[in-house]
C-alpha cells in the first residue's frame, strides 16, 4: 500500500465534524497530587472538561461530545458494548458526522475496540484512545492522544478500515493491537503486525491497510446478547476445577489461555475434551501475548473438536467466540472458519 500524508483540516471547506463519546478510565482520571501516576480515580473527569485540556482540536474539527459512562475500564460489563455500539451507529449514519471517537479505558480497550470492529456497520472511521496518566498528572498523556484520535477520525484515507486505536502517535488496527505494560504511556503494540501508521502534527500517515473483514463485512451484532464464555488458562501443575465450575455453570463456551504454542496440560485437555462433548465451544489460544496457534500443532484440534484461536489473544478470543456463538455458529468447522476470517 502507497503511504498517504494527509491533513484532515482545509482552509477553504468546514472542518470536519467529529462526535466524541466517553466512558471513563485514566484519561478521565484525576489523583490528589500532580505527581502521581498509580494511585488514582479512573473515570471520574466528564467529556466536557476533557475536551477543554485540547484546544487544538478546535482547529481539527467541530466536537459534538457525550458522556456516555464514567468507568474504570476493568468494570466494563458487556451491556455497555451494545449501547456503545448502538450509539456509533445512530451516529454514523447522520450526514453530517464524519467520524468518532471513543476515549475508554486502557485495561479493557483492545477488548472493546475488537468489539466494535467485528459489530458497527459504517465504514466511517471509529477511533479508540486512552491515556496511561491520569488527566491530574504532570505530562498527563490523554490530551495529547485525544487530539491524535480525533485528527485520524476527521480524515477521509481512514474510510473503509474498521475501528483503529490512537494512541502515542501511533494508529492500530483493532484487531490487531493489545496493551503491552502496566505503567509506560507507550502502553500499546500490535505484536508480529506493527502499527498500520503514525498520526502527528495534524498529519496521518498509513502504511498498510487493513486485510480482514470488518464492521459491515461481518454477521455480527452487539444485539444478539452476550452467552457466557470463560477464559481458562493452563500452567504448571493445573487442575481441571475450573474447567468442571465452568460446565457446571452451564457456559457455552471456554477459550483455554494454553502454554507457549497453544499447548494444555494433559489434565486440563481431558477436562476439555470432555467440555466439548457436552456441547460447549473450546477454543484454544496462547497465553504467550505474540504469534500464531496452529490447528492441529500443539493439541490434536480434529480429534478433541477444538478451534484454534490463530492470531487472536484469549481475550480477543473470547470475544470473538461471544459473537459467533450469539449469531448462531456453533459448528465446529464453522466457527473455525469464523476464527480463520475474523
Ligand atoms: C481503566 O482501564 O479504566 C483504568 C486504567 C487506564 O485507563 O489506564
Amino acid at each position: 500500500m502507497n503511504t498517504t500524508f494527509l491533513s484532515p483540516g482545509s482552509t477553504s471547506a468546514p472542518l470536519p465534524r467529529i462526535a466524541v463519546l466517553a466512558t471513563g478510565g485514566t484519561i478521565a482520571g484525576t489523583a490528589s497530587d500532580a505527581a502521581q501516576t498509580a494511585g488514582y480515580q479512573a473515570g471520574v473527569v466528564g467529556v466536557e472538561q476533557l475536551m477543554a485540556a485540547v484546544p487544538a482540536v478546535s482547529g481539527v474539527a467541530r466536537i459534538e461530545a457525550e458522556q456516555i459512562a464514567s468507568i474504570d475500564s476493568k468494570d466494563l460489563d458487556p451491556r455497555l458494548w451494545t449501547v456503545l455500539s448502538q450509539r456509533i451507529e445512530a451516529l454514523a449514519a447522520r450526514d453530517d458526522i464524519n467520524g468518532i471517537v471513543v476515549t475508554h479505558g486502557t485495561d479493557t480497550l483492545e477488548e472493546t475496540a475488537y468489539l466494535l470492529h467485528l459489530v458497527v456497520k459504517t465504514s466511517k472511521p471509529v477511533v479508540l484512545t486512552a491515556a496511561m496518566r491520569p488527566a491530574s498528572a504532570l505530562s498527563a498523556d490523554g490530551p495529547m492522544n485525544l487530539l491524535g484520535a480525533v485528527t485520524l477520525a476527521a480524515t477521509r484515507a481512514a474510510w473503509g478500515q474498521g475501528v483503529f486505536v490512537a494512541f502515542n502517535n501511533r494508529i492500530h488496527s483493532a484487531r490487531d493491537v493489545v496493551k503491552t505494560s502496566t505503567y509506560a504511556v507507550d502502553a500499546f503494540q500490535s505484536p508480529e503486525v506493527g502499527a498500520l501508521g503514525w498520526v502527528q502534527d495534524g498529519r496521518v500517515e498509513f502504511q498498510r491497510g487493513v486485510v480482514r473483514p470488518h464492521t459491515g463485512a461481518t454477521p455480527f451484532s452487539a444485539a444478539l446478547g452476550w452467552p457466557a464464555v470463560e477464559i481458562i488458562p493452563s500452567y504448571a501443575g493445573v487442575s481441571r476445577i475450573a474447567v468442571d465450575a465452568a460446565i457446571a455453570a452451564g457456559v457455552r463456551g471456554i477459550v483455554v489461555a494454553g502454554t507457549g504454542n497453544g499447548s494444555i496440560h494433559g489434565t486440563l485437555q481431558v477436562a476439555l475434551a470432555e467440555a466439548v462433548q457436552r456441547g460447549i465451544s473450546v477454543v484454544r489460544a496462547s497465553r504467550v501475548g505474540s504469534g500464531h496457534v496452529i490447528r492441529n500443532g500443539a493439541a490434536p484440534d480434529d480429534a478433541l473438536g477444538f478451534v484454534s484461536a490463530g492470531t487472536l489473544n484469549p481475550y480477543k478470543a473470547r470475544v470473538l467466540l461471544m459473537l459467533a456463538l450469539a449469531a448462531g455458529i456453533n459448528d465446529r468447522t464453522l466457527l473455525q472458519a469464523a476464527f480463520d476470517t475474523y
